[in-house]
């Protein structure tokens, strides 16, 4: 006898549990954990004796050419996607409240629709005259695309059967309310319910769909990543409060490479590309400084360098803290660890605070090497010099492991004025840039020779 289904759903990551509970073993979250009525009662008959359908079946090489991207012309947002707009594809971006969502759609909208496209965008949040006085402040208001403020799953489904438009946008997927589900909008059971009908329409008709999720950390509307296997393609658009940056990142991509990243500025008239993100999140340097190191990093296909900046007190805490934004404090505590065993240099009794500068993130393991610079950099209270790049991934012996696309990432230095790279040894590849490469051969060595200790 098969057990009844589970009935509790994590709103966080869609986990399924069969009572409730204050924190989601699946992700750790708290309070995310809600009741849900189960589609249908009972377990899924099984239709024994009952014939299915046969299927056809096709052969994996087809004549017929794939069909093609659409360029929005904004090339920030085209890379992200893989290189254009892929006919019948479902796109989920997901998002901090107010970080710019609805702006970025409706300028990718506007100039897919000046592309040839045809463009609906559906808001469930706000009205069309909202969104019409958007278009206005953003200098899109001749922009072809037709707009619609609705929620109910039924009514749009409908009209964008007898529409058959070449892109929709769902702002947002939190709104959609689908009838036949007994649930309340912005559950996890409503989402489900919409996304599988959108995306099922998106397959269908080869319209592209373009979902809307915010990221909630209250627990109360199901966050985007429980939809998150249903689509195609999925977005994050991040960016720090205070910070006019925004970063389109792709954590999936059916159809091109994920960890791409596409770069904004927000403006008074919307979101400006930024073309050369090395040049912009530099241009925030100050003087040379204990604690800041530049690190010569790859998003995606592209190089970009970022400043790691580290700053290291006395603590008045029994226990020290370990601040760290932008980067991951799991990686801070194995470097601490490593310089401490392998180098023999303590941050016992000391605040640690580590940052990447400009609102960027770094999953890299490449930025260890800075990382450990910054914070021997900010200990020591001696500068890196200031024409220098430095990357390279540590590992647990101390010793320093060789990083991809190491001549991408000399080449942009190389272009942004750097004129030496502190790097692990390569083992003999002829180098292309006009780079000086320092190669270290472990930590110890690289203590040593950069800051004269060990
Ligand atoms: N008049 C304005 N001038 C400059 N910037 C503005 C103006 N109005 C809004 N903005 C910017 O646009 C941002 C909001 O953008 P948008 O509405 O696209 O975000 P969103 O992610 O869709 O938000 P929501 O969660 O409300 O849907 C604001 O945080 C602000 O930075
Ligand atoms: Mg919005
Ligand atoms: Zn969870």
């Amino acid at each position: 006898m098969a057990k009844s289904p589970a009935s509790f759903t994590c709103t966080e990551c869609g986990a399924a549990h069969r009572k409730w509970a204050g924190r989601c073993d699946a992700c750790g979250a708290w309070n995310s954990i809600v009741e849900e009525t189960p589609l249908g009662s009972g377990p899924p008959a099984r239709r024994t004796g009952a014939k299915g359908r046969t299927i056809a079946l096709t052969a994996l090489s087809d004549d017929a050419p794939p069909p093609p991207r659409t360029c929005s012309g904004l090339g920030e947002f085209d890379r992200v996607l893989g290189g254009g707009l892929v006919p019948g594809s479902a796109i989920l971006v997901g998002g901090d409240p107010g970080i710019g969502k609805s702006t970025l759609l409706l300028q990718a909208a506007a100039r897919l629709a000046g592309a040839g496209l045809d463009c609906l965008y559906i808001s469930g949040e706000e009205a069309s005259a909202q969104i019409r006085m958007r278009a206005q402040r953003l200098g899109l208001d001749g922009a072809a695309v037709r707009l619609g403020a609705e929620t109910s799953l039924r009514d749009i489904l409908t009209t964008f059967e007898a529409e058959r438009p070449d892109l929709v946008v769902i702002d947002s997927i939190q709104t959609i309310w689908a009838d036949h589900v007994d649930s309340a909008p912005g559950s996890v059971a409503q989402m489900r319910a919409a996304a599988h009908e959108l995306v099922g329409f998106a397959k269908r008709r080869g319209t592209a769909v373009i979902l809307v999720g915010h990221v909630t950390k209250e627990g109360q509307i199901a966050g985007p990543r429980v939809v998150e296997h249903m689509v195609d393609c999925v977005l994050y658009f991040e960016g720090e409060r205070g910070h006019q940056f925004r970063i389109l990142r792709s954590v999936k991509n059916r159809f091109g490479p994920a960890d791409e990243i596409g770069v904004f500025e927000m403006t008074g008239s919307g979101l400006a590309e930024v073309t050369n993100p090395s040049a912009l999140f530099l241009s925030e340097r100050d003087a040379p400084a204990p604690g800041s190191v530049v690190f010569a990093g790859i998003e995606g296909t592209r190089p970009v360098l970022t400043e790691i900046q580290a700053l290291v007190a006395p603590s008045p805490l029994g226990m020290p803290r370990r601040t760290v934004v932008g980067l991951d404090s799991g990686r801070l505590s194995t470097i601490l660890a490593v310089l401490e065993a392998r180098c023999a240099i303590p941050f016992a009794g000391l605040d640690v605070f580590l940052n990447v500068a400009g609102g960027m993130r770094v999953n890299e393991p490449a930025a260890d090497l800075a990382v450990a610079a910054a914070l021997l950099s900010a200990r020591e209270d001696v500068a890196v010099p200031p024409d220098t790049v430095v990357f390279g991934e540590i590992s647990l012996s101390g010793a320093l492991r060789p990083v991809v696309q190491m001549e991408n990432r000399l080449k942009e230095a190389e272009k942004l004025g750097f004129s030496q790279a502190i790097a692990p040894a390569r083992g003999g590849a002829g180098a292309t840039s006009a780079l000086t490469v320092r190669e270290m051969e472990d930590l110890t060595g690289f203590v040593g020779e950069v800051f004269g200790a060990g």
